[in-house]
């Protein structure tokens, strides 16, 4: 990367970060086209100094003694962190427990998806136990606040409209008993004395760079808010996401009024966990039991349908998935897959025709996962091989049951991790019957499931009574051992 040129210029990308000491129409780091942006050199001091008072603006300027260090064990810093909770449950479940003292969060997403409907949500129940305000850049203290009375958020939080951050650290001076911030948005906010406009790369660093001292000095939660790009990334630099210590996406992807909160990134906690929430006319409601919710259409007896229990961060969710198996009318057959992986579908198909001796090759495939959430683990094959079957027999599944395991390419059927957490959701959902890998039926002691034990695929479907076509001069086979299919 090219240092500062002599004209004390510099320009950064606004998708990557990367710094460069001349204009390019191309960042040669991450290839985003006119992201670049000019930045002098004094303005990167001058941010730098924004907030700590008393520091000197050039290096080794103000330098005051040497920086501490201690060993793990001499640090009287309690193992756990003091975190408060909002009381919505399904958001203190993405952050890990609630919101950390001293850390900072970004919540992203699409302009009119809910982001300050959920902030306002949060203030209203953070401030019943912990001072919190709410610092709006975009809307008047009017328009927040009738907002908030009409979702019946009408706590002890406090609102406020600015964006110079000087005038907000003066005003956040006087109050001591301060702890939780949240900033809506960080794109409407400006750094007195920077050249650049709000919402600009430099600005967006420089404030995020504020209040992250700010949120670690007084040991306050901090909460940005921040939009999206049209290509779904954060809007500023992609270094905002790096500088924050939790990124949470609050995302629209599902049945129209469900809003998913997804965490990408999270210091103090689990990143894969998922928060549903569904936007009604009195503000956002949490979906707490999602399997329910997915499963509230589910008909029992329908050909192609295969129950999953899925695991979406620390929790289990019953998913339907569907496939449709038509003739192929015109051309070559078409293989689609939503809310699953294409390849794998593809993998999937071959391992059943190359060990069951079936042919899809006349066949047009479809697979859906219903609701439009997405299976990205692979213990959905088994379910997805066993909706296959069952569209292509046109004989509906046993009831009741549910299907995981993972599919190997010579066509054996693979644990899975979590198989009595999955259990343990399918349990309650009333589902009596599993379908899952040999091993798992050693391993999960339980009496309320009647198990189905899966070796191979051709000892599912044998166990499914759909049986194999025969091949051309040979019959059908016994099920064969993992040993006798290697050799
Ligand atoms: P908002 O929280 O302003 O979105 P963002 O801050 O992400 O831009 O939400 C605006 C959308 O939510 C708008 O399309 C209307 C809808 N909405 C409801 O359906 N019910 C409500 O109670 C509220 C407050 C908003
Ligand atoms: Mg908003």
């Amino acid at each position: 990367m090219a240092s500062s040129s002599s004209r004390g210029r510099r320009y950064v990308c606004g998708a990557c970060g990367a710094t460069y000491g001349y204009w390019l129409g191309q960042c040669q780091a991450c290839g985003a086209w006119n992201r670049l942006e000019e930045q002098s050199d004094s303005v990167a001091q001058r941010f730098g100094s924004v907030g700590k008072k008393g520091s000197g603006a050039g290096a080794g300027a103000g330098v005051q003694g040497d920086m501490d260090m201690v060993t793990v064990s001499q640090n009287s810093a309690p193992s756990e962190q003091k975190r408060y909770t909002c009381g919505i449950d399904e958001f203190d479940r993405v952050c890990g427990g609630g919101l950390v003292t001293g850390g900072v969060v970004l919540v992203g997403g699409a302009p009119g998806i809910g982001k300050s409907t959920l902030m306002m949500q949060l203030a209203h129940g953070l401030s019943r136990h912990h001072k919190t305000v709410y610092i709006s850049g975009e809307e008047s203290v009017e328009q927040v606040a009738a907002r908030a009375r009409r979702l019946g958020c009408d706590g002890a939080f406090m609102v406020a409209h600015a964006n110079g951050v000087h005038k907000i650290l003066h005003s956040l001076e006087k109050s001591k008993d301060l702890r939780c911030l949240i900033l809506d948005s960080v794109q409407s906010f400006y750094v007195e004395g920077l050249e650049s406009a709000a919402g600009t790369i430099n600005q967006v660093r420089a404030v995020a760079s504020v209040f992250i001292e700010f949120a670690r000095s007084r040991g306050i939660c901090v909460l940005f808010v921040g939009h999206v790009t049209k290509d779904g990334g954060l809007a500023g630099p992609k270094l905002l996401e790096h500088m924050v210590d939790t990124v949470l996406y609050f995302e629209h992807e599902f049945k129209d009024h469900l809003r998913v909160l997804r965490v990408t990134k999270n210091r103090y906690g689990a990143s894969h966990e998922l928060g549903f929430f569904e936007m009604t006319t009195t503000g956002l409601r949490q979906v707490v039991d999602p399997s329910l919710f997915f499963l509230s259409d589910h008909r029992e007896g329908v050909a192609g349908c295969a129950l999953f229990p899925s695991m979406e961060g620390g929790r289990s969710i019953v998913l339907e998935i569907q496939a449709l198996v038509a003739r192929t009318s015109f051309g070559l057959p078409r293989r689609s897959a939503i809310g699953f992986d294409l390849g794998r579908l593809l993998m999937i198909l071959a391992v059943l025709e190359a060990k069951c001796g079936l042919s899809f090759g006349g066949h047009d495939i479809y697979v859906n996962v219903v609701g439009g959430m997405k299976v990205r683990d692979a213990a959905g094959d088994v379910a997805v091989a066993a909706a296959v079957l069952s569209a292509l027999s046109g004989r509906a599944l046993p009831s009741g049951v549910v299907f995981c395991g993972e599919i190997g390419l010579s066509g054996e059927i693979r644990d899975v991790t979590r198989t009595a957490l999955r259990l343990q959701e399918a349990q309650k959902r009333g589902f009596r019957g599993a379908f899952v890998p040999e091993k798992a039926t050693k391993k999960v002691k339980t009496t309320a499931f009647r198990f189905f034990s899966l070796t191979d695929v051709v000892n599912m479907v044998e166990l499914l009574g759909i049986m194999p076509q025969k091949r051309a001069g040979g019959s059908r086979r016994e099920t064969p051992t993992v040993t006798e299919r290697q050799t």
